[in-house]
């Protein structure tokens, strides 16, 4: 059976998806569970949160060695077929597959081979290329018999992240409390319609396929609400304004649902898995000590009021953890 695939996903940046999926991932592992990161943001940040940079300069060389998400898909391009990536281990049960800046370059390969995929003959090629992320993932969670995928992806509406999305069984949606997430939520819901449909035509298409699809359910469970700017010198009654407007939008665009009656703020509303506090000075801390903010010891620097800080976002991460778990109904270990 495959192996659940959870995306962190909403067309605006700065949002907190990468730093989600990093610490969601950290936090699923120590709670026992068995988990694989993905990086298929061709920024790979979250690549960057595992890493030092000298370990990054020597994933992107050149070389023999499938050391990234883009060098597992690349001779799709030419040739040839998928390749197995070398998973980065972060812990015995944390593994990531590695982000690529390469990995742009893929977009265009996707593009021109998904009409294909409505075709008549010569269905191969156009499906392993649109189904390649879910490929590699799959046989690499396997390999590592981990009970679920996290995906980090960037914040656009174009086909590498279709093709994440096709490989999606749930959506988180991490939000801010301001217009740019609202309109933001009003541009995915429709476009998350039109994937689940363009892939739904395609795989109706391709009567006996030879190798395993997804089903591109891309069914959203919830979303995250940022607070961060309340701490950050925007007045509260900013805040307020937007945050009591995201249950609406959330169930009207993303949900498709339109009952009339919304609860007026994200605490009373049962779509909102969580809201994210302002970490302030442990991010930097725990981005210098290249580990989660929740694992910060004294000898990184927090101490005092910083240690208390770092118990209570233990806990925060705990509780989001335990929470997304049974929402994406996979096993806990
Ligand atoms: N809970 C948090 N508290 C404080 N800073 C945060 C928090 N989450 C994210 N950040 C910071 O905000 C910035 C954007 O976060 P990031 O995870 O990269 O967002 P995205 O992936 O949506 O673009 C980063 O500098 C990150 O360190
Ligand atoms: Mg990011």
């Amino acid at each position: 059976m495959a192996t659940p695939v959870l995306t962190f996903f909403n067309n605006k940046g700065g949002v907190g998806k990468t730093s989600l999926v990093y610490h969601l991932t950290w936090m699923l592992s120590l709670l026992g569970v068995r988990v694989l990161a993905c990086d298929l943001d061709p920024q790979a940040n979250l690549t960057a949160l595992f890493l030092g940079e000298d370990e990054l300069e020597s994933l992107w060389e050149d070389g023999d060695a499938t050391k990234t998400i883009y060098q597992a898909v690349k001779p799709l391009t030419a040739v040839g077929d998928i390749k197995d990536p070398r998973i980065h281990f972060a812990s015995d049960t944390l593994g990531l597959v590695p982000g690529d800046l390469a990995l742009s370059s893929f977009e265009d390969n996707i593009s021109s081979e998904w009409p294909n995929a409505l075709g008549e003959k010569n269905l191969y090629r156009p499906f392993r290329i649109a189904t390649a992320f879910w490929q590699v993932m799959q046989k690499t969670a396997e390999s590592m018999n981990a009970s679920i995928i996290l995906v980090d992806v960037g914040p656009n509406l174009g086909a590498l992240n279709r093709s994440a999305l096709i490989a999606t069984d749930y959506i988180i949606a991490p939000l801010a409390a301001d217009i740019w997430s609202l309109q933001g939520l009003r541009n995915l819901g429709p476009t998350l319609r039109q994937w689940r449909s363009e892939w739904k035509k395609r795989r109706e298409n391709w009567n006996n396929p030879e190798f395993e699809l997804p089903s591109g359910a891309m069914q959203p469970i919830g979303y995250l609400v940022q607070q961060h700017s309340v701490r950050l010198g925007r007045p509260v009654k900013a805040y307020d304004k937007w945050a009591k407007r995201i249950p609406e939008a959330y169930a009207r665009y993303l949900l498709n649902h339109d009952n009339h009656s919304y609860p007026n703020s994200p605490t009373n509303d049962i779509n909102c898995v969580a809201t994210v506090r302002h970490y302030r000075s442990l991010v930097a801390m725990a981005q210098e000590a290249r580990k989660p903010i929740f694992l910060l010891t004294q000898a990184d620097g927090a101490i005092g009021g910083h240690s208390t800080a770092v118990s209570s976002a233990y806990e925060d991460f705990r509780r989001l953890a335990d929470s997304i778990q049974k929402r994406a109904k996979f096993d806990q270990a």
